[in-house]
């Protein structure tokens, strides 16, 4: 039951508002002693020409006698100006519950989005480059929102744009053919590709007709030469390899690879249309979209070579992405360095008369810092992911055979924590927030962390497996009385649970996954408090104990599925 939609409803029979008016204005009060929901009267002030209080007055003595408004409610007050509900914890306590339990792994989901094709674009690495930790970021950012979506019914494409087109393939090729160490490249293929494109810059620096033949070799490939050809496929294919490990590590799926070399036939039509509207300028030799307008500088779309770019490749795959996926919501997950050119991008799809180019949407992200200098300062600067995840999970490891030396599955477990804690510090924040990375705080056990939360799930299921070992009665025997449920730390956490589908909806609304992390910590919090304030094994009464069972069970439910959201798997044990 939607309690804020029963409050407003019933006040709108009342007052001269309309119901999205009285929903705007209904507020959930500071204290837990003033209520759930409270409607504050100054508005109705001026129309009803009478001081709010007593306006907040009369709609009490209206609406007490019916006291519990469907069942939902146990009291009505007036708190000077306002008219303040108390739900009816019981009851309150009892639906939530039960609905959870009864939704199980889709309790917080949805038909909202149904029929709607949202196209979500992330990850996108760079062939023959590593992965590096902004790429992550854009991973679990867009893996995330994928889920989000598909969970509230939108029916998702998830598009991994691979950087594998460019003038860069010109200069590996003359790299490989010149320096490539073919032992190296099979042992650790990007890291050789890696090195060898390194030399190529320093090599250029040194002698820049480097260069000019770096640019033959890329317009040979545009031409289909067949050795360009099978080099670059050569490169794209153990590239791929490499990135789909990493994708499997951390559970990471994708509908389409369809990267910017995908693009290389679509793009003539593109510039031809660009042309026809009149929009194509030249400007030093190449060919242009003046933005001036709108204050930004020309989107190139034709250098001075003939050759095509970056921003020409998108504006072919957007135009791609509606013809074939004919998108409500087309997504771009990409660091917000690379704002202009998604600016640019999309204002040259708008005056290019496509009104769709209002529903591209970058989500941009910051970046991402060590505080641990060593990761941070490899040759050629960048930092290892395979590294980066080994090492979570080994330290997650170390911790555990502290912890707890005596798990069973502590491989396992750590594979889930440590890179859990990982997805979980991407995903803490506010998206456009720069991150710096510090080991001792992302894996503590405490504070807002994965592990923390991951911690609590194990916890409330070591409470479940308890009472069923010391338990002599089927617990079915047993008349729950979620009545008894009536400590403020029950309450709360009851209230928490039952709010998981707001902080999905504003997670939709921002596109922003951290509405679920940080939902996913406060019920963990909440949890915790009701925990140490209560011993379920020991109690005598059979009927609150199993309340406080099921709302236990809940709550691991809910940890479980708000977790899952965010691409993080939850242990029993750890
Ligand atoms: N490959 C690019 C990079 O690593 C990101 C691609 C972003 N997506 C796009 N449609 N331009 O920086």
């Amino acid at each position: 039951m939607d309690y804020k939609k029963v409050v407003a409803q019933r006040i709108k029979q009342l007052v001269d508002l309309d119901i999205e008016i009285i929903e705007g204005l209904i507020e959930i009060p500071p204290k837990p002693e003033m209520g759930d929901f409270a409607f504050p009267c100054f508005q109705l002030s001026k129309t009803m020409k009478k001081a709010p209080n007593a306006i907040a007055n009369d709609l009490k003595e209206k609406i007490d006698g019916e006291k519990n408004l469907n069942g939902g409610f146990e009291k009505i007050e007036c708190f000077g100006p306002y008219l303040n509900f108390f739900l009816d914890k019981g009851v309150f306590i009892k639906n939530t519950v039960e609905k959870i339990l009864a939704e199980g792994e889709s309790y917080g989901s949805s038909k909202m989005g149904e029929g709607k094709n949202i196209v979500v674009e992330y990850s996108s690495p760079n062939i023959a480059k590593p992965f590096h930790v902004g790429h992550l970021f854009t991973t679990v950012i867009g893996s995330s929102l994928y889920k989000i979506l598909s969970f509230e019914g939108y029916n998702c494409t998830g598009i991994n744009h691979l950087g594998d087109w460019g003038t860069q393939f010109g200069k590996l090729i003359y790299a490989y053919k010149n320096w490539v160490d073919e032992e190296a490249l099979t042992k650790e293929p990007i890291k050789e590709l890696l090195r060898i494109y390194v030399k190529f810059h320093d090599e250029a620096d040194i002698d820049p007709t480097l260069n000019e033949q770096a640019k033959m070799y890329f317009k040979n490939l545009e031409d289909g030469s067949a050795e360009e050809v099978r080099l670059w496929t050569k490169f794209r294919d153990i590239s791929l390899i490499e990135f789909k490990k990493l994708y499997d590590t951390l559970n990471v799926k994708f509908d389409s690879y369809a990267g910017e070399s995908f693009y290389c036939d679509k793009m003539d039509d593109v510039i031809k249309d660009i042309e026809d509207k009149g929009l194509l300028v030249e400007s030093n030799g190449a060919k242009v979209v003046m933005l001036d307008e709108y204050n930004m500088p020309p989107c190139i779309i034709k250098k001075s070579d003939g050759a095509t770019i970056y921003a020409t490749r998108d504006l072919a795959a957007a135009t791609y992405r509606k013809k074939t996926y004919d998108f409500y919501k087309n997504i771009y997950v990409v660091g917000k360095d690379q704002s202009l050119h998604f600016n640019q991008v999309f204002t040259t799809l708008k005056l290019m008369g496509n009104k769709w180019a209002d529903d591209c949407k970058h989500v941009a992200f910051g970046t991402v810092r060590f505080a641990d200098k060593k990761l941070s300062t490899r040759k050629g600067d960048v930092i290892f992911l395979d590294e980066l995840l080994n090492q979570a999970v080994a330290k997650t490891l170390e911790i555990i055979n502290l912890k707890n030396p005596d798990l069973e599955n502590k491989e396992d477990v750590a594979k889930k924590v440590g890179i859990g804690a990982i997805i979980f510090t991407y995903l803490k924040n506010g998206r456009e927030r720069d991150i710096v990375f510090n080991w001792e705080e992302m894996l503590s056990f405490d504070g807002e962390t994965g592990p923390y939360v991951q911690y609590t799930y194990a916890r409330a299921k070591s409470i479940l497996r308890k009472v069923e070992e010391n338990s002599n009665k089927p617990a079915n025997d047993v008349v729950l009385d979620y009545n008894k449920l009536n400590s403020k730390e029950e309450f709360e956490l009851v209230k928490q649970l039952e709010g998981f589908q707001n902080s999905i909806l504003h997670a939709i609304d921002k596109l922003e996954p951290s509405m679920v992390t940080r939902y996913a910590i406060e019920v963990a919090k909440a949890f915790n408090k009701f925990y140490n304030q209560h011993n379920i094994a020991n109690l005598e009464d059979e009927s609150n104990k199993q309340a406080k069972i099921k709302m236990v069970e809940a709550t691991c439910q809910v940890i479980k599925n708000a977790l899952n959201l965010i691409g993080i798997e939850v242990v029993d044990r750890m």
